[in-house]
């Protein structure tokens, strides 16, 4: 996404310098956070030799603004709102978010001409490395962390939370007056709102914890590989199945005697299979992996103390969640709210464990008009500027994929736009009625959500990503860990999670993740 990259910059350059410590007698630079041999990595296409899809600017904006919503009065908390999806909580549209913000970042390609992937870098290593926790390490960028060069640095302590008293803002620098305090860390659009905000403050938590748990004479690389693995473990075994399903993932890995996912088995990559380095496809970044933005809902409540806000408002609409600031302090959140943690209170509206809206073709009016600090004019609905990327990039259409994985792809008369609730479902026009261009030709990353949107029935049908979606998303999670030789399934494929930090069952999901933060 887009972010005010000089706005980082700034950052840094208004930080206390501090000298960097001597570890452990390590000559500076080899503890370096990345691992990866470097910084950024490359572009390219997972299905080359389909050909582009055509479309032209008025086609796409029409269809864009088909696909924002209008602007909802909300529901009350202790009703169930329709564009609720009852498989996926609200945590995983930001755990997504935050898993984008560490494999891909294209900062230079053009919303007006033609792009080649292939020329274009991307300012993310595409590995699940944590390059946007760790930035370039504690050598490279000392501001990051505490004196002893092993502890991430915080900011101001948040209120709020029932559940966790300890909680911590990001470091933030103190701009002349005016300005907004930008925070510091490795990828500043891990401040874009305060729910991802905080959840990277979650994540240098757990790095804290990691060093007080495994104790001083474990070396920063050994605290930041464990880390690394237990995220990674999250992602293939908690974020990944319950965004693609147990359909896809059973494909892709077979099953066990009792039915689950076969986690140990070499996994059958049909499509994403890199002759040399790993890349990132541009048809994960600019379509597949964007079905998370219809996920985010118009307004969330991240504490039982604080009022429910808007993700995000237009300039005179009051306080939301929009970041890029040092946001008000009793915004804790309660990450009970976002993830089910197999114990949560009983709902009273206030306690209610907040489901993600549906993966459909509808998005919520807020991201119709994003702020100005997030997109500039005159590119500010992200829907818009999905559907612009996608054509500019050269992507294939939905149904060319679905054509070459195999599949039948979906008739035009069933891409529909707009919500999967029973209320609007029998209005929702075709695709073919926004434009007769779009027969048979529907942007890749309309079809992935129009896609999910088949398995709507009615409004309590849980929806995960479909075939094309599904397989796109998972084929690049798992070759990315693979094709990576620092990965814990490359370097440790036995490996299992602290036993300090596991649930009840012996499970390590994201809520164990944040939990464990809660201590650091
Ligand atoms: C409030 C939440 C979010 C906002 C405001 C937001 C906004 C944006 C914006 C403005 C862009 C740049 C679009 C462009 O210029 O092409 C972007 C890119 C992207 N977003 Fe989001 N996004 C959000 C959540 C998510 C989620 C939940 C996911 C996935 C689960 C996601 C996945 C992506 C991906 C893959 C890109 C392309 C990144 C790149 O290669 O540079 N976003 N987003």
């Amino acid at each position: 996404m887009t972010a005010p990259t000089s706005g980082f910059a700034t950052a840094a350059a208004a930080a206390p310098i501090r000298t960097a410590p001597g570890r452990h007698g390590q000559l500076r630079g080899l503890e370096s956070a990345g691992r990866s041999d470097q910084f950024e990595g490359r572009f390219g296409r997972l299905f080359r030799h389909l050909h582009p899809a055509e479309f032209d600017e008025t086609i796409l904006a029409a269809l864009a603004q088909a696909m924002i919503a209008d602007a909802d009065v909300p529901t009350p908390e202790d009703q169930v709102d329709d564009e609720e999806n009852t498989g996926i909580s609200a945590g995983y549209t930001y755990l997504g978010q935050f898993i984008d913000h560490d494999l891909t970042f294209d900062p230079a390609s053009s919303l007006q001409k033609q792009d080649d992937p292939d020329s274009l870098t991307d300012f993310r290593t595409p590995r699940f490395d944590l390059d946007c926790v760790y930035g370039r390490g504690p050598d490279d960028q000392p501001y990051l962390y505490q004196n002893d060069g092993r502890h991430f640095l915080f900011g101001t302590g948040l209120t709020g939370s029932t559940t966790d008293a300890n909680a911590k803002g990001l470091p933030r620098n103190t701009p002349a007056s005016g300005d907004p305090a930008r925070a510091l860390i490795g990828d500043p659009r891990n401040d874009e709102n305060v729910i991802v905000s905080q959840l990277q403050a979650s994540m240098l938590r757990f790095h804290n914890r990691m060093v007080d748990t495994l104790g001083p004479s474990t070396s920063f690389t050994d605290i930041q590989q464990q880390v690394r693995f237990h995220y990674q473990w999250v992602v293939l075994h908690d974020f990944l199945p319950t965004i693609v399903g147990q359909e896809t993932m059973i494909k892709i890995f077979g099953k066990t005697s009792d039915g689950k996912i076969n986690f140990a088995a070499k996994p059958d990559l049909d499509f994403f299979k890199p002759k040399r380095r790993a890349f990132m496809p541009v048809e994960f970044s600019v379509a597949a992996y964007r079905f998370g933005h219809s996920m985010v809902r118009p307004i969330y409540r991240l504490n039982q103390n604080a009022d429910r806000l808007p993700i995000f408002n237009l300039p005179g609409q009051g306080e939301s969640l929009v970041g890029f600031r040092d946001f008000p302090h009793n915004l804790a959140i309660e990450w009970e709210l976002f993830f089910n943690a197999g114990n949560n209170p009983p709902n009273t509206g206030k306690t209610r464990l907040q489901p993600a809206y549906k993966i459909d073709t509808s998005l919520v009016n807020p991201l119709g008009t994003l702020p100005a600090s997030i997109a500039q004019a005159p590119f500010q609905s992200l829907a818009g500027r999905n559907l612009l990327r996608g054509w500019r990039m050269g992507l294939p259409s939905g149904q060319a994929v679905a054509r070459h994985m195999g599949l039948t792809p979906i008739s035009d008369d069933k891409l529909k736009v707009g919500k999967a609730t029973e209320a609007e479902t029998p209005a929702n026009q075709s695709i073919t009625a926004i434009s007769p261009k779009f027969k048979n030709n529907a942007p890749l990353w309309f079809y992935v959500l129009a896609e999910a949107q088949q398995q709507f029935v009615k409004n309590d049908t849980p929806i995960r990503l479909g075939p094309v979606g599904g397989r796109i998303v998972a084929e690049v999670f798992i070759g990315l860990l693979l094709d990576d030789g620092n990965s814990y399934l490359r370097q440790d494929p036995n490996f299992t999670p602290n036993a300090a930090f596991t649930n009840a069952s012996g499970q390590f999901n994201m809520i164990d993740l944040l939990k464990a933060a809660r201590a650091a």
